[in-house]
């Protein structure tokens, strides 16, 4: 079986997001800023906006972070981001999630503008997914995951591939950017029956459910490219995903391990989709 890891893809996406940078900074514009907005203390989140910072400012995006306590009214989150938006020396905006339960998951979508919503969270860019333009801004994680498939040469052209999971940040656009590449999608969910007899004859399935270790070897054939995008600390304090550890051991085509698969690739792509905004205003694109 073949480990599909995502660090080299990562670094790839990374050092031509920094060259192309260095090539822009030359005609002495302004670095790009990107401001992450924390909301809360969830230890996940706090791991994850710090790694985000320090890769940005590795490859020469300014970043910095806000931080809010978990009892702040959404209307001061939401004041800090009109700001944000006003202000031309920010480039990109992202609101780490989850956030509390006061934030109204469908409002938030709209707060930080398409043009500098380096998340892809806002209805025109998710919009635009659906009308079969890739082209522009696309969510994080589903563009990694397209970009770990191109580089191992895993066929999406034609191909049967499950996606389990229907979340406006990793299942719902995926679904887009494989249909646009000519795969045919099956997107599945927690009410979708038989699922086990639609991952079985899929080429590809991407496993996006976020539930610990779930998925065995029963779910998989011989031939299935296996990405897991699921990543928990189990009680032992290890980092695992939405597939059983026994997947390792299985018969099936490839697999990406946790940690060390989708991971690294989310953070690659957010900073290219920074550097996508920047252009964008400074009209390189
Ligand atoms: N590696 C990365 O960079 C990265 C990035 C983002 C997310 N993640 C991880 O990926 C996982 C998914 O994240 P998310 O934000 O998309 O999660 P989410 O919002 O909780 O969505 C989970 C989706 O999976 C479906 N589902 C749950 N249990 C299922 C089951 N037994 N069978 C079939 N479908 C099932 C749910 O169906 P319903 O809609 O019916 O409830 C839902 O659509 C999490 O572990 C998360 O931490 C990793």
């Amino acid at each position: 079986m073949q480990i599909l890891y995502g660090k080299p893809v990562a670094e790839q996406i990374l050092s031509r997001v920094k060259a192309d940078l260095a090539s822009i900074l030359t005609q002495n514009k302004a670095a790009p800023r990107l401001v992450v907005i924390l909301v809360g203390d969830e230890p996940a989140s706090c791991v994850y906006v710090k790694k985000k910072t320090e890769i940005a400012q590795s490859i020469g995006i300014l970043s910095e972070v806000i931080h809010f306590s978990s009892t702040t009214n959404p209307e001061e989150v939401y004041s800090k981001i009109e700001e944000l938006n006003h202000d031309s020396s920010v480039h990109g905006i992202l609101l780490q999630r989850p956030l509390p339960q006061s934030f109204d998951r469908f409002d938030i979508s709209t707060w930080i503008i398409p043009e500098k919503d380096v998340d892809c969270f806002h209805p025109t860019n998710l919009g635009r997914l659906m009308t079969g333009d890739s082209s522009k801004i696309v969510s994080c994680t589903p563009k990694g995951i397209l970009y770990l498939l191109d580089y191992y040469k895993i066929k999406i052209d034609g191909a049967l591939i499950s996606v389990i999971g229907r979340s406006a940040i990793v299942g719902r656009p995926l679904c887009q950017i494989l249909t646009n590449r000519n795969a045919t999608v099956i997107q599945c969910h927690s009410k979708t029956k038989n699922l086990k007899n639609l991952t079985l004859q899929s080429d590809i399935v991407v496993v996006a459910a976020g539930v610990p270790e779930f998925f065995g070897p029963e779910f998989f054939g011989k031939k299935s490219v296996v990405i897991d995008v699921g990543i928990h600390r189990s009680s032992n304090g290890k980092l695992v995903g939405d597939c059983s550890s026994k997947l390792m051991t299985s018969e099936i085509s490839a697999l990406t391990p946790v940690p060390g698969g989708v991971g690294p690739l989310t953070i690659a792509t957010l900073m290219e989709n920074t550097l996508f905004c920047y252009k964008l205003r400074n009209g390189h694109s």
